[in-house]
């Protein structure tokens, strides 16, 4: 097991991304290794599910920290007692400080329900459709100082289909996150992701030539 990479995921809510992630290490595909589940939420169901498979967890609520920066040295304090070498936010709801970014350059990754650069933040699949976007998909990046905006690792598109509701477009893009953030663990796992400024290249990924439009092509 030493040479598996040691995870350490943070998690707000129900966790799916977790449970992908775990899925994905029961079979063996990933190279890593989950050692600490840290959670801002006591509630958050994640926790449970990361109890069922014996992994330890650890709440570090944000309502019992005087400011962001003491938050954060918990969390850290915690992280690095169990050896964490990427840590993988994972509907993570807090904003980390550039104390927290420090102690762990270039390794730290979050996964984004939307096609970054658009939209960032909060509630994006209603404002993707309110603004009537064609195609969303999810973003797995680096984490920088900025909110959503570090160097893209992988990226998935889905449709967006006319009458979809936020929570139908929530779920069409969370089905695709499920697959491609175990894909970028692996990446990293395997030494293939390069940094190169705001460009990440991913060695050996080759290219997926395929073109989508929306409404279909006709005639
Ligand atoms: C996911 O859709 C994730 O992309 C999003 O929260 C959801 C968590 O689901 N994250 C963000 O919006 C981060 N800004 P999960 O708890 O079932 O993995």
């Amino acid at each position: 097991m030493a040479d598996l990479l040691k995870l350490g995921v943070l998690i707000s809510g129900s966790g799916s991304n977790l449970q992908s992630i775990i899925d994905h290490i029961e079979k063996g595909a990933l190279g890593a290794r989950i050692t600490m589940v840290a959670s801002n939420r006591p509630d958050a169901y994640g926790l449970t599910r990361a109890q069922q498979y014996r992994i330890p967890t650890a709440v570090v609520s944000h309502r019992d920290f005087e400011n962001r920066e003491a938050f954060d040295r918990e969390l850290l304090r915690i992280l690095q007692g169990a050896g964490v070498e990427l840590v993988v936010l994972a509907g993570f709801m807090r904003i980390l400080t550039p104390f927290f970014l420090r102690a762990f350059p270039d390794r730290i990754i979050n996964i984004h329900p939307a096609l970054l650069p658009s939209f960032p933040g909060t509630h994006v699949q209603q404002k993707a459709l309110d603004y009537g976007v064609r195609f969303s998909g999810c973003t797995v990046h680096f984490v920088d100082e900025g909110v959503d905006t570090g160097p893209i690792i992988i990226q998935a598109v889905v449709p967006v289909f006319a009458g979809d509701t936020a929570q139908e477009l929530a779920a069409r893009i969370l089905k695709e996150e499920h697959k491609i953030y175990p894909q970028a663990i692996r990446y990293f796992a395997q030494g293939r992701i390069v940094r190169n400024g705001r460009r990440v290249e991913i060695r050996d990924a080759g290219n997926h030539d395929a073109a989508l439009s929306n409404p279909p092509p006709e005639g």
